[in-house]
């Protein structure tokens, strides 16, 4: 076997050259792998006794894409274009062997292949669009002349795989190898030898494309979809622009326009701030002082209290990976009705074909009722899902401690009292864990774990694991008021009220929230959970909006009536002119005088207090780098994607900015303005958060 360079080896099996890829862990672009690339076709093709080519991969899948880390950095030759002329122009036919994921480069590479075979379970597809981006070395041309133009727009705009299958009957690939892929891929390169078949170029067949001349109201048609669904983001409208180029323009030209609209996403902070949040993402399960290797306790069965909204959603992520589940409650009615609202959750996912009713039965199987905590002698995992009383939480932990196995790890969903009281309420406090779900529990990625002052470093490594696991995405915090989420949440909630009452309407502000690409703002989104939620009627005293709106009957959707009107059956906020009246008559009942407050005032106000506090979340050591803040954001409240997530907009703004903002709100306002110290020292240093290194207390 010759080798030219670590991560690209050639060897021949008689006249078929075989080139394997080797750069873990998902065998990216890299430079060195282009380069190794172009290097070894060269030798092949110059190579007398070599008839064919088959490029492949080690490791766990087929190339899965550009290597993102080299990306907007100074470019490395050779570049793509050069690496795929070569390949498409060889005078050999050069034959592609897929397993695992043929992804965004991937699939590109493989298109720019003359021939294409996979195992039965390769995928494939062009997901630069959830990079903020659009396929940059042909992708956007070659894939609608082989799958037709409206499967190309699912794929490129909409990041769509296909599965071996599926690409066979398209015409993506010609050949599943059963079996020993390379064999297979081999044995299929000398019968293209043999049969004398064509160097077939995926640029030069022009039927697919043909066929939907003219045809502009698909793109339309697309482009209207896409709108809605990914209202804000830029890439699916490139993607869509580009493939209808493929249509529309010559091959060269399409690639010119391709080109042109990679290099404008990838300018923009649309792409870098989508970049960020996939490395984030994968960064937020990396520990400090929790090393990869931390052994793990294992989880077969979980226990949850409570058959509530968040008990039933918890069980239900727990089915929907396989995991039996046992959920307890207090009496029959309260069980029967949770397990009800799990069934009903299942049949309308399977009424939409998203599931089986076969899948429905299996997973409500898992699913077991019970009204006795002693059931929860054999689980391996309890999660804690009751109403947020301190007492009540003690209670339950003190039974637990008594009922469980040594080594089962108790988790508490509390939303922000403290893990440390819960935990001693038990003789093993290095056992429990918070694990904050996020409304509603089976729909929402985030998944807060918290760490108590106690909790083992292996219940850590598990816990975290099993977030995963039932495909949450799990981030670890520290013990606090609020967590993380919620604790910057309160800032914003703080301005957000003050304003309404200085004049801005709860529609201008939701209006600034949805066009900042929130899904909704805080007033509709407090309408959707209940304005009642954490409000005590025996102890309110009318000393918020909130709590006169609650008092006169108005809880939100639920009422048809919060801080806006809904007609009957209808989630359609109206604006409500008594709400109105009842601000209006609230601000003069406290001297506050009502202005016009600008849009931007509205977001500086509702951001700032979030970024500051975030920053206080990072000295303290709550979080454990900005990123893990920006993730939980994105995950548990709807910041749009294309924006990175506070810490990350925050940089995008400057925190000098910022700061300076802040102290113009403090000298008009009041203290609670006074940036944090972390905030001033980045911010006088000339620095962003992405320079914020961990000095983190989480550590013990
Ligand atoms: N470049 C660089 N690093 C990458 C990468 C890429 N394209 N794809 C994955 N990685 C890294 C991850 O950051 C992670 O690193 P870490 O272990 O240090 O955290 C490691 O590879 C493993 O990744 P995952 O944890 O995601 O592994 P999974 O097995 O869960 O998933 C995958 C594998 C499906 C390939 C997933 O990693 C993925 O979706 N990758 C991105 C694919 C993609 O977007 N490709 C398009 C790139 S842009 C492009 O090709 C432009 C072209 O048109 C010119």
């Amino acid at each position: 076997m010759a080798k030219l360079t670590d991560v690209v080896n050639m060897e021949k099996r008689e006249e078929i050259a075989v080139l394997i890829i080797n750069n873990p862990p998902v065998n990216a672009l890299s430079s060195g792998v282009r380069k190794g690339i172009f290097d070894r076709v060269s030798v092949a093709i110059e190579d007398v006794s070599v008839k064919a080519v088959v490029i492949t991969c080690a490791g766990r899948t087929f190339i899965a894409g550009a290597d993102i880390t080299e990306f907007g950095k100074a470019p490395q030759a050779p570049s793509l274009d050069v690496v795929f002329d070569l390949i498409e122009n060889s005078r050999k036919p050069v034959i592609a062997a897929v397993h695992g994921t043929a992804l965004g480069g991937g699939l590109e590479t493989a298109m720019v292949c003359h021939y294409r075979v996979s195992t039965a379970t390769a995928k494939f597809g062009q997901p630069e669009v959830n990079l903020g981006l659009i396929p940059g070395a042909g992708g956007t041309q070659r894939l609608p002349r082989i799958v037709g133009v409206q499967k190309a727009i699912d794929m490129c705009a909409g990041g769509t795989q296909v599965v071996a299958e599926e690409a066979l009957k398209e015409g993506l690939i010609d050949k599943i190898v059963e079996g020993d892929l390379l064999t297979g891929a081999v044995n299929f390169a000398r019968k293209i030898i043999a049969e004398g078949r064509p160097l077939r170029k995926i640029r030069e067949r022009n039927e697919k494309i043909e066929e939907v001349k003219g045809k502009r109201e698909i793109f339309e048609e697309a482009r209207k979809t896409f709108g809605k669904t990914k209202r804000g983001f830029d890439a699916p409208q490139a993607n869509i622009d580009a493939v209808e180029a493929a249509v529309n323009m010559s091959f060269e030209d399409g690639l010119k326009k391709e080109r042109e609209l990679f290099i404008k996403l990838m300018m923009g902070s649309q792409s870098a701030a989508q970049r960020y949040v996939f490395f984030a993402e994968r960064e937020c399960v990396k520990i400090p002082d929790v090393s990869a290797e931390t052994p793990q306790r294992t989880i077969n069965k979980v226990g949850v209290v409570g058959a509530g909204t968040m008990g039933g959603g918890i069980a239900m992520c727990c089915a929907n990976v396989g995991l039996p589940v046992k959920i307890m409650e207090v009496n029959r009615q309260l069980l029967d009705k949770g397990l009800g609202i799990c069934r009903r959750n299942y049949e309308n996912t399977a009424s939409r074909g998203r599931i089986t009713m076969d899948d429905v039965e299996k997973r409500m199987a898992l699913i077991q009722g019970t009204l006795s905590l002693e059931d929860f002698a054999d689980v391996d995992l309890v999660i804690e899902a009751v109403y947020e009383n301190m007492d009540l939480k003690k209670e339950i932990f003190a039974n637990l401690d008594k009922i469980c196995k040594s080594e089962a790890v108790l988790g508490t969903n509390t939303s922000g009292l403290n893990v440390n009281e819960i935990a001693s309420a038990t003789l093993r406090p290095e056992n429990v864990i918070g694990l904050h779900f996020f409304s509603p529990a089976n729909v929402m990625r985030l998944l807060e774990v918290v760490r108590g002052e106690k909790t083992a470093k292996n219940v850590i490594a598990t816990s975290m694991a099993f977030g995963r696991r039932i495909q949450k995405i799990p981030v670890l915090v520290g013990v606090c008021q609020g967590f993380v989420g919620n604790r910057m949440l309160r800032q914003r909630g703080r301005e957000t009220q003050k304003m309404i009452l200085e004049g801005a309407t709860p529609q201008q502000i939701d209006r600034v929230f949805f066009d900042f690409g929130f899904p909704m703002g805080p007033f509709a989104m407090g309408d959707l959970a209940g304005l009642d939620i954490g409000w005590n009627k025996t102890t309110s005293e009318g000393e918020t909006l909130r709590d006169r709106l609650c008092e006169i009957g108005r809880l939100g959707q639920k009422t048809n009536a919060g801080y806006y009107d809904y007609q009957p059956g209808s989630r359609t906020p109206v604006p409500s002119t008594l709400v109105e009246k009842m601000i209006k008559e609230y601000a003069a009942e406290k001297n506050i005088s009502q202005r016009v407050i600008t849009d931007d005032e509205i977001l500086e106000k509702s951001l700032y207090p979030m970024i500051d506090e975030g920053a206080r979340i990072l000295e303290e050591g709550i979080a454990i780098r900005p990123s893990d803040i920006d993730v939980i954001w994105i995950y548990g409240y709807g910041w749009p994607v294309y924006r990175g997530g506070p810490m990350f907009y925050a940089d995008l703004v400057g925190l000098n900015k910022i700061y300076d903002r802040m102290l113009e709100f403090q000298a008009k306002e009041g203290d609670f303005w006074k940036p944090s110290a972390l905030l001033e020292k980045l911010a006088k240093e000339g620095k962003g958060f992405k320079d914020f290194r961990l000095g983190s207390r989480l550590t013990h």
